[in-house]
């Protein structure tokens, strides 16, 4: 059993290996970290794990890149400890969204 503690929340709580972090949370009675698809679709449970180690399960690459993955990021319902970890919530980042300029009917 692991000790995960959610940075600047003053919440921690208990995680083994066999179980997410997410759903780890939840059966502590945390909230903080919202609760979704639960199978690493959705997004919303995004976070940054700032220490310890963990075996990520696959997760959207929509919501978490290989390159964030290496800063860090993750999904919690998709994050199973193998030590203690430490981490914060972190919310999906707005999404740019890239339009064309040209009236519709020029479009191709
Ligand atoms: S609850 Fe949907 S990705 Fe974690």
């Amino acid at each position: 059993m692991f000790r995960i503690e959610i940075q600047g929340h003053n919440f921690a709580f208990d995680c083994g290996p066999d179980n997410n972090v997410l759903l780890a949370s939840r059966a502590a009675g945390g909230r903080i970290l919202p609760l979704g698809c639960r199978g690493g679709g959705c997004g919303v449970c995004r976070v940054r794990i700032l220490s310890g180690s963990a075996q990520l399960k696959p997760m959207s690459r929509a919501h978490v890149s290989v390159q964030e993955e290496g800063q860090g990021y993750a999904l919690a319902c998709r994050v199973y400890p193998l030590s203690d970890i430490c981490m914060e919530p972190a919310a999906a980042k707005a999404r740019a969204v890239k339009l064309d300029p040209k009236p519709i009917a020029e479009r191709k």
